[in-house]
Protein backbone atom coordinates (compact mmCIF):
# COMPACT_ATOMS: atom_id res chain seq x y z
CA UNK A 1 0.00 0.00 0.00
CA UNK A 2 1.16 3.61 -0.48
CA UNK A 3 0.23 6.84 0.32
CA UNK A 4 0.76 10.96 -0.59
CA UNK A 5 2.65 12.82 1.45
CA UNK A 6 4.73 16.09 1.32
CA UNK A 7 8.49 14.95 2.46
CA UNK A 8 11.02 17.45 3.83
CA UNK A 9 14.73 16.99 3.17
CA UNK A 10 17.69 18.86 3.47
CA UNK A 11 20.19 19.13 0.38
CA UNK A 12 22.97 21.94 1.35
CA UNK A 13 21.41 23.08 4.66
CA UNK A 14 18.52 23.75 2.25
CA UNK A 15 14.93 21.97 3.14
CA UNK A 16 13.52 21.05 -0.08
CA UNK A 17 9.99 19.90 -0.15
CA UNK A 18 8.44 17.27 -2.74
CA UNK A 19 5.09 15.75 -2.98
CA UNK A 20 6.14 11.49 -2.99
CA UNK A 21 4.42 8.57 -3.04
CA UNK A 22 5.49 6.31 0.02
CA UNK A 23 4.97 2.61 1.29
CA UNK A 24 3.49 2.17 4.31
CA UNK A 25 6.58 0.00 5.43
CA UNK A 26 7.71 3.87 5.58
CA UNK A 27 5.50 4.73 8.20
CA UNK A 28 6.70 5.47 11.99
CA UNK A 29 6.35 3.68 15.09
CA UNK A 30 2.92 4.19 16.76
CA UNK A 31 -0.38 2.40 18.27
CA UNK A 32 -2.79 4.06 16.11
CA UNK A 33 -2.70 4.60 11.82
CA UNK A 34 -4.57 7.19 10.84
CA UNK A 35 -6.27 7.95 7.34
CA UNK A 36 -5.59 11.84 7.23
CA UNK A 37 -8.37 13.95 5.92
CA UNK A 38 -6.77 17.03 6.20
CA UNK A 39 -4.25 18.95 8.29
CA UNK A 40 -3.72 22.73 7.97
CA UNK A 41 -1.12 25.46 7.62
CA UNK A 42 0.30 27.08 11.08
CA UNK A 43 3.04 29.53 11.40
CA UNK A 44 5.29 26.88 12.31
CA UNK A 45 4.65 24.51 9.18
CA UNK A 46 5.66 27.60 7.57
CA UNK A 47 9.17 27.76 9.31
CA UNK A 48 9.27 24.16 9.05
CA UNK A 49 8.77 23.41 5.35
CA UNK A 50 10.80 26.56 4.42
CA UNK A 51 13.62 26.15 6.65
CA UNK A 52 13.55 29.64 8.07
CA UNK A 53 13.19 28.41 11.69
CA UNK A 54 15.01 25.34 12.90
CA UNK A 55 12.15 23.31 13.86
CA UNK A 56 12.84 19.77 12.50
CA UNK A 57 16.26 18.24 13.16
CA UNK A 58 16.19 14.91 11.34
CA UNK A 59 15.32 14.14 7.49
CA UNK A 60 13.52 13.00 5.85
CA UNK A 61 10.51 14.47 7.69
CA UNK A 62 7.06 14.69 7.06
CA UNK A 63 5.59 18.00 8.19
CA UNK A 64 1.97 19.03 9.56
CA UNK A 65 1.63 19.88 12.88
CA UNK A 66 -1.86 18.50 13.68
CA UNK A 67 -4.71 16.56 11.25
CA UNK A 68 -8.05 14.72 11.25
CA UNK A 69 -8.77 11.42 9.78
CA UNK A 70 -10.44 7.78 10.63
CA UNK A 71 -8.96 5.53 12.27
CA UNK A 72 -7.29 2.53 9.93
CA UNK A 73 -5.45 0.79 12.31
CA UNK A 74 -5.79 0.28 16.36
CA UNK A 75 -3.88 -1.13 18.98
CA UNK A 76 -4.90 1.11 21.79
CA UNK A 77 -8.49 0.03 23.08
CA UNK A 78 -9.43 3.83 23.29
CA UNK A 79 -9.38 3.91 19.54
CA UNK A 80 -11.46 1.92 17.21
CA UNK A 81 -11.59 1.61 13.56
CA UNK A 82 -13.17 4.42 12.24
CA UNK A 83 -13.10 6.71 14.62
CA UNK A 84 -12.88 10.35 13.81
CA UNK A 85 -9.42 11.45 15.56
CA UNK A 86 -8.06 14.40 15.86
CA UNK A 87 -4.17 15.22 16.49
CA UNK A 88 -2.41 18.49 17.26
CA UNK A 89 1.12 19.11 18.66
CA UNK A 90 3.07 16.69 21.12
CA UNK A 91 6.11 17.09 18.46
CA UNK A 92 4.00 16.23 15.49
CA UNK A 93 5.41 17.36 11.99
CA UNK A 94 8.43 18.24 13.71
CA UNK A 95 9.99 15.18 14.97
CA UNK A 96 7.54 12.46 15.06
CA UNK A 97 6.13 12.46 10.64
CA UNK A 98 3.13 14.70 10.73
CA UNK A 99 -0.32 15.49 9.44
CA UNK A 100 0.79 16.62 5.74
CA UNK A 101 -0.22 12.98 4.46
CA UNK A 102 -2.51 11.01 3.55
CA UNK A 103 -1.45 8.56 6.38
CA UNK A 104 -0.02 8.96 9.77
CA UNK A 105 0.99 6.55 12.67
CA UNK A 106 1.09 8.49 15.91
CA UNK A 107 0.88 7.32 19.74
CA UNK A 108 -3.25 7.05 20.95
CA UNK A 109 -2.06 9.56 23.75
CA UNK A 110 -2.07 12.11 21.26
CA UNK A 111 -4.91 12.12 20.09
CA UNK A 112 -8.52 13.35 20.62
CA UNK A 113 -11.70 11.92 19.67
CA UNK A 114 -13.28 14.44 16.97
CA UNK A 115 -15.65 16.60 19.11
CA UNK A 116 -19.68 16.52 18.66
CA UNK A 117 -20.92 19.67 16.74
CA UNK A 118 -17.49 19.66 14.53
CA UNK A 119 -17.25 18.38 10.73
CA UNK A 120 -13.53 17.21 10.42
CA UNK A 121 -12.97 19.69 7.59
CA UNK A 122 -13.77 22.18 10.45
CA UNK A 123 -11.95 20.65 12.86
CA UNK A 124 -8.81 21.60 10.88
CA UNK A 125 -9.85 24.66 9.75
CA UNK A 126 -9.94 25.70 13.37
CA UNK A 127 -6.68 23.14 13.56
CA UNK A 128 -3.40 24.41 16.34
CA UNK A 129 -4.09 27.64 15.58
CA UNK A 130 -7.72 28.16 16.59
CA UNK A 131 -6.88 25.35 19.43
CA UNK A 132 -4.50 27.89 20.32
CA UNK A 133 -7.28 31.24 20.68
CA UNK A 134 -9.28 29.12 22.66
CA UNK A 135 -6.76 28.33 25.00
CA UNK A 136 -5.40 32.01 25.46
CA UNK A 137 -9.51 33.11 25.70
CA UNK A 138 -9.66 30.31 28.66
CA UNK A 139 -6.93 32.26 30.23
CA UNK A 140 -7.86 35.51 30.59
CA UNK A 141 -11.71 34.23 31.82
CA UNK A 142 -9.53 31.93 34.23
CA UNK A 143 -7.42 35.29 35.14
CA UNK A 144 -10.98 36.72 36.06
CA UNK A 145 -11.14 39.00 32.67
CA UNK A 146 -15.04 39.03 32.07
CA UNK A 147 -16.56 41.28 29.03
CA UNK A 148 -17.93 44.00 31.51
CA UNK A 149 -13.95 44.73 32.27
CA UNK A 150 -13.64 46.48 29.64
CA UNK A 151 -12.08 46.26 25.98
CA UNK A 152 -9.90 43.42 24.99
CA UNK A 153 -7.33 43.93 22.10
CA UNK A 154 -5.86 41.17 20.15
CA UNK A 155 -2.54 41.27 17.93
CA UNK A 156 -1.85 39.56 14.26
CA UNK A 157 -5.42 39.70 14.72
CA UNK A 158 -6.11 38.87 10.49
CA UNK A 159 -3.50 35.65 11.11
CA UNK A 160 -4.93 32.02 12.35
CA UNK A 161 -4.34 32.49 16.12
CA UNK A 162 -5.98 36.12 16.23
CA UNK A 163 -8.84 35.82 13.80
CA UNK A 164 -10.32 32.87 15.72
CA UNK A 165 -9.52 35.10 19.17
CA UNK A 166 -11.59 38.01 17.83
CA UNK A 167 -14.45 35.83 16.70
CA UNK A 168 -14.40 34.09 20.32
CA UNK A 169 -14.24 37.03 22.26
CA UNK A 170 -16.84 38.74 20.61
CA UNK A 171 -18.90 35.28 20.61
CA UNK A 172 -18.51 35.84 24.37
CA UNK A 173 -19.52 39.20 24.44
CA UNK A 174 -16.02 41.18 24.80
CA UNK A 175 -15.35 44.78 23.06
CA UNK A 176 -12.43 43.25 20.79
CA UNK A 177 -9.77 45.89 19.21
CA UNK A 178 -7.81 43.99 16.41
CA UNK A 179 -4.37 45.26 15.58
CA UNK A 180 -3.22 44.67 12.36
CA UNK A 181 -0.03 45.53 9.71
CA UNK A 182 -3.12 45.19 6.67
CA UNK A 183 -5.44 47.22 7.59
CA UNK A 184 -7.06 47.91 4.16
CA UNK A 185 -7.02 44.03 3.40
CA UNK A 186 -8.48 42.50 6.43
CA UNK A 187 -10.30 45.31 7.87
CA UNK A 188 -13.85 44.34 6.33
CA UNK A 189 -13.23 40.42 7.59
CA UNK A 190 -11.74 41.31 10.87
CA UNK A 191 -15.53 43.37 11.69
CA UNK A 192 -17.22 40.81 9.94
CA UNK A 193 -15.50 38.39 12.63
CA UNK A 194 -16.70 40.45 15.87
CA UNK A 195 -14.15 43.30 16.39
CA UNK A 196 -15.26 46.58 17.61
CA UNK A 197 -12.04 48.61 16.47
CA UNK A 198 -9.25 47.45 14.16
CA UNK A 199 -6.03 49.38 15.01
CA UNK A 200 -2.99 49.83 12.40
CA UNK A 201 -0.09 47.59 13.45
CA UNK A 202 2.59 51.08 13.26
CA UNK A 203 0.62 52.31 16.39
CA UNK A 204 2.07 49.32 18.54
CA UNK A 205 5.73 49.07 16.93
CA UNK A 206 7.26 51.94 18.40
CA UNK A 207 9.30 51.80 20.98
CA UNK A 208 7.07 51.35 24.28
CA UNK A 209 6.80 53.78 27.46
CA UNK A 210 7.54 51.96 30.73
CA UNK A 211 3.74 53.05 31.30
CA UNK A 212 0.94 54.47 28.57
CA UNK A 213 -2.61 55.39 29.11
CA UNK A 214 -4.60 52.02 30.28
CA UNK A 215 -6.57 50.78 27.70
CA UNK A 216 -7.03 46.95 27.52
CA UNK A 217 -8.64 44.75 30.37
CA UNK A 218 -6.94 41.87 28.73
CA UNK A 219 -4.96 40.62 25.56
CA UNK A 220 -4.21 38.14 23.55
CA UNK A 221 -0.89 38.54 21.86
CA UNK A 222 0.18 36.31 18.70
CA UNK A 223 3.71 38.86 17.84
CA UNK A 224 6.13 39.07 20.75
CA UNK A 225 8.40 41.01 20.76
CA UNK A 226 7.82 45.56 20.43
CA UNK A 227 3.87 44.83 19.84
CA UNK A 228 3.63 43.17 22.89
CA UNK A 229 6.26 45.48 24.85
CA UNK A 230 3.68 47.88 23.96
CA UNK A 231 0.56 45.99 24.76
CA UNK A 232 1.96 45.24 28.14
CA UNK A 233 2.59 49.37 28.46
CA UNK A 234 -1.27 49.95 28.30
CA UNK A 235 -2.55 46.65 30.00
CA UNK A 236 -5.26 48.17 32.69
CA UNK A 237 -4.76 48.08 36.26
CA UNK A 238 -5.28 43.96 37.12
CA UNK A 239 -5.52 43.01 33.91
CA UNK A 240 -4.28 40.09 31.98
CA UNK A 241 -2.19 39.32 29.03
CA UNK A 242 -2.40 35.58 27.27
CA UNK A 243 1.00 35.24 24.88
CA UNK A 244 1.26 32.67 23.20
CA UNK A 245 3.54 33.51 19.19
CA UNK A 246 6.08 35.67 17.91
CA UNK A 247 5.29 35.95 14.73
CA UNK A 248 7.06 39.74 15.09
CA UNK A 249 9.78 38.28 17.38
CA UNK A 250 11.12 36.33 20.58
CA UNK A 251 12.30 39.84 22.23
CA UNK A 252 10.35 41.23 24.63
CA UNK A 253 11.82 44.82 25.59
CA UNK A 254 9.91 45.55 27.85
CA UNK A 255 10.17 46.91 31.43
CA UNK A 256 8.94 45.62 35.49
CA UNK A 257 6.84 48.76 35.63
CA UNK A 258 3.28 47.10 34.61
CA UNK A 259 3.80 44.19 36.82
CA UNK A 260 4.74 45.87 39.56
CA UNK A 261 2.74 49.35 39.48
CA UNK A 262 -0.65 47.76 37.58
CA UNK A 263 -0.70 44.18 38.88
CA UNK A 264 -0.70 43.04 35.11
CA UNK A 265 0.05 39.62 34.45
CA UNK A 266 1.46 38.22 31.71
CA UNK A 267 0.73 34.32 31.06
CA UNK A 268 2.14 32.13 28.98
CA UNK A 269 -0.28 29.51 26.64
CA UNK A 270 1.45 26.25 24.99
CA UNK A 271 -1.05 24.05 22.75
CA UNK A 272 1.71 21.57 22.25
CA UNK A 273 1.84 19.48 25.72
CA UNK A 274 -1.33 20.91 26.69
CA UNK A 275 -2.78 18.07 28.52
CA UNK A 276 -5.75 16.26 27.67
CA UNK A 277 -8.38 17.27 30.13
CA UNK A 278 -7.92 20.98 29.24
CA UNK A 279 -7.31 20.29 25.23
CA UNK A 280 -11.15 18.31 25.34
CA UNK A 281 -12.64 21.03 26.81
CA UNK A 282 -10.99 23.70 24.50
CA UNK A 283 -12.19 21.83 21.51
CA UNK A 284 -15.86 21.72 23.23
CA UNK A 285 -15.93 25.27 23.62
CA UNK A 286 -14.74 25.77 20.13
CA UNK A 287 -17.67 23.63 18.78
CA UNK A 288 -19.96 25.57 20.94
CA UNK A 289 -18.95 28.96 20.04
CA UNK A 290 -17.56 29.46 16.51
CA UNK A 291 -20.24 30.15 14.07
CA UNK A 292 -20.94 29.15 10.95
CA UNK A 293 -19.61 32.27 9.54
CA UNK A 294 -16.56 32.00 10.81
CA UNK A 295 -15.60 28.69 8.57
CA UNK A 296 -17.37 30.68 5.28
CA UNK A 297 -15.17 34.07 6.34
CA UNK A 298 -12.00 33.01 6.92
CA UNK A 299 -11.40 29.79 6.28
CA UNK A 300 -10.07 28.22 2.67
CA UNK A 301 -8.97 25.10 1.24
CA UNK A 302 -5.93 24.23 -1.04
CA UNK A 303 -4.23 20.86 -1.89
CA UNK A 304 -0.94 19.12 -0.79
CA UNK A 305 0.56 20.61 -4.24
CA UNK A 306 0.13 24.32 -2.88
CA UNK A 307 1.33 23.48 0.87
CA UNK A 308 4.95 24.60 0.25
CA UNK A 309 3.84 28.13 -1.65
CA UNK A 310 1.56 28.64 1.49
CA UNK A 311 4.02 27.87 3.99
CA UNK A 312 6.46 30.23 1.95
CA UNK A 313 3.38 33.44 2.34
CA UNK A 314 3.35 32.30 6.10
CA UNK A 315 6.35 32.85 7.18
CA UNK A 316 6.19 36.36 5.18
CA UNK A 317 2.91 37.47 6.74
CA UNK A 318 0.95 36.73 4.19
CA UNK A 319 -1.71 34.45 5.08
CA UNK A 320 -5.29 35.64 6.25
CA UNK A 321 -7.22 33.31 8.50
CA UNK A 322 -6.85 29.87 8.34
CA UNK A 323 -5.86 27.32 5.27
CA UNK A 324 -6.82 24.11 5.12
CA UNK A 325 -4.77 21.42 3.62
CA UNK A 326 -7.17 18.63 1.61
CA UNK A 327 -4.93 15.30 1.64
N1 LIG B 1 2.07 28.64 21.90
C1 LIG B 1 1.50 27.80 21.05
O1 LIG B 1 1.14 26.66 21.40
C2 LIG B 1 1.21 28.26 19.66
C3 LIG B 1 0.28 27.60 18.85
C4 LIG B 1 -0.02 28.13 17.59
C5 LIG B 1 0.64 29.25 17.14
N2 LIG B 1 1.59 29.83 17.94
C6 LIG B 1 2.31 31.01 17.49
O2 LIG B 1 1.38 32.07 17.32
C7 LIG B 1 1.80 32.91 16.25
C8 LIG B 1 0.69 33.03 15.22
O3 LIG B 1 0.50 31.77 14.59
P1 LIG B 1 -0.50 31.65 13.35
O4 LIG B 1 -0.51 30.24 12.94
O5 LIG B 1 -1.75 32.37 13.68
O6 LIG B 1 0.32 32.50 12.25
P2 LIG B 1 -0.22 33.51 11.14
O7 LIG B 1 -1.49 33.00 10.58
O8 LIG B 1 0.90 33.83 10.25
O9 LIG B 1 -0.58 34.82 12.01
C9 LIG B 1 0.39 35.67 12.51
C10 LIG B 1 -0.06 37.11 12.28
O10 LIG B 1 0.87 37.97 12.94
C11 LIG B 1 1.03 39.16 12.19
N3 LIG B 1 2.44 39.27 11.79
C12 LIG B 1 3.11 38.53 10.89
N4 LIG B 1 4.40 38.92 10.79
C13 LIG B 1 4.53 39.94 11.67
C14 LIG B 1 5.63 40.77 12.03
N5 LIG B 1 6.84 40.64 11.47
N6 LIG B 1 5.43 41.72 12.97
C15 LIG B 1 4.22 41.87 13.55
N7 LIG B 1 3.13 41.11 13.22
C16 LIG B 1 3.30 40.16 12.31
C17 LIG B 1 0.13 39.03 10.95
O11 LIG B 1 -1.15 39.55 11.28
P3 LIG B 1 -1.61 41.01 10.75
O12 LIG B 1 -1.29 41.06 9.30
O13 LIG B 1 -3.07 41.04 11.06
O14 LIG B 1 -0.84 42.02 11.55
C18 LIG B 1 -0.03 37.52 10.82
O15 LIG B 1 -1.20 37.19 10.14
C19 LIG B 1 3.09 32.28 15.70
O16 LIG B 1 4.21 32.90 16.28
C20 LIG B 1 2.99 30.85 16.16
O17 LIG B 1 4.24 30.24 16.27
C21 LIG B 1 1.87 29.36 19.17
Amino acid sequence: MTFTALVLNQQDKRTLATVEQLDDSALPQGDVTVNVDYSSLNYKDGLAITGRGRIIREFPMVPGIDFVGRVEQSSDARYQVGDSVVLTGWGVGENHWGGMAQKARVNADWLVPLVAGLTPQQSMMIGTAGLTAMLCVQTLIDAGIQPDRGEVVVTGASGGVGSVAVCLLSQLGYQVAAVTGRLEQNGPMLTQLGANRIIDRSEFEQDARPLEKQMWAGAVDTVGSKVLAKVLSQMDYNGAVAACGLAGGFDLPTTVMPFILRNVSLRGVDSVQCPYAQRMHAWQRLAELLPASYFETACREVSLDEAAACADAITQGQITGRVLIKL
